[in-house]
């Protein structure tokens, strides 16, 4: 299969003095929030940890508020559900594997939080997945005729199975961004696969941060090393 792509103006979190660019991860909230927990959990995000993206602790609040989290009835002691709070992480739409099974053509969406790692380029995956949809080149049909996308599956060469279980899930202006952008499938796909990166790595940039005061440190212990040595040795011709 494909090896991902990986947008023109590359990620800005790319590199040694990578940053996020915050207002392209509320960008891929949005589709997140719009778009993909219809069908897949962000199991180890919690509300709370939306304060990274630049939303105050009303804003938090409002949001969480936003979202059906799963409860227990205090009267009953049943199942049910509530609005979120900002302890809260972000549900899975489904109650088990099984129903998300059933739902999706046998096949089960999986939990988005830690995407990003768990594929190799995992933000070039993510971002060439949800734009690598199309019917199969000729050049495998031909040389293949025994290929085929079987019913209920959808063709992406950069899926490692090729036949995927997702539909292809963004259309040009499916969500309304408040910036202001325009939602191009490419935007979209560039704004979730940077989202799903924070989610999976929020300490990313402060990582990179850290390694320049410790090669400054280092830079300094070393001078220093070589200057006591200077000194000690100096009598010795
Ligand atoms: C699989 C992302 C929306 C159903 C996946 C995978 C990713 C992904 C990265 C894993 C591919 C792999 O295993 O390498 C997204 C994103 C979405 C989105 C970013 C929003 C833009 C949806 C929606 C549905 C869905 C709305 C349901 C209608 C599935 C299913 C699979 C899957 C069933 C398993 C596919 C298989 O194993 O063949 N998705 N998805 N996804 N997704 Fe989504």
């Amino acid at each position: 299969y494909k090896k991902p792509d990986a947008p023109a103006t590359g990620w800005s979190f790319d590199g040694a003095f990578g940053k996020w660019d915050v207002a392209q991860l509320q960008r891929g909230y949005k589709v997140y929030k719009e778009v993909c927990s219809a069908c897949h959990s962000l199991k180890f995000v919690a509300f709370r940890n939306l304060t990274q993206l630049g939303y105050n602790e009303a804003q938090v609040k409002a949001e969480a508020a936003s979202w059906q989290v799963p409860g227990i009835d205090p009267d009953t002691g049943e199942a049910t559900s509530r609005a979120g709070t900002p302890v809260d992480y972000f549900p899975s739409p489904y109650p088990n594997d099984v129903a998300a099974a059933a739902a999706n053509n046998n096949a089960i969406p999986p939990d988005l939080s830690l995407m990003t790692k768990a594929r190799n380029d995992g933000t070039d995956y993510v971002y060439s997945l949800l734009r690598g949809y199309g019917p199969a080149p000729e050049e495998i049909t031909t040389t293949h005729p025994d290929f085929e996308t079987p019913a209920g599956l959808y063709y992406n060469e950069y899926f490692p199975n090729l036949n995927i279980a997702m539909a292809p899930q963004l259309t040009a202006g499916q969500v309304t961004y408040d910036d202001g952008t325009e939602a191009t499938v490419d935007q979209m796909s560039q704004d979730v696969a940077a989202f799903l990166t924070w989610t999976a790595e929020p300490t990313l940039v402060k990582r990179k941060q850290t390694g320049w005061p410790v090669l400054g440190f280092l830079l300094f212990a070393t001078i220093l090393a070589y200057l006591a040595k200077q000194q000690i040795w100096s009598a010795v011709k």
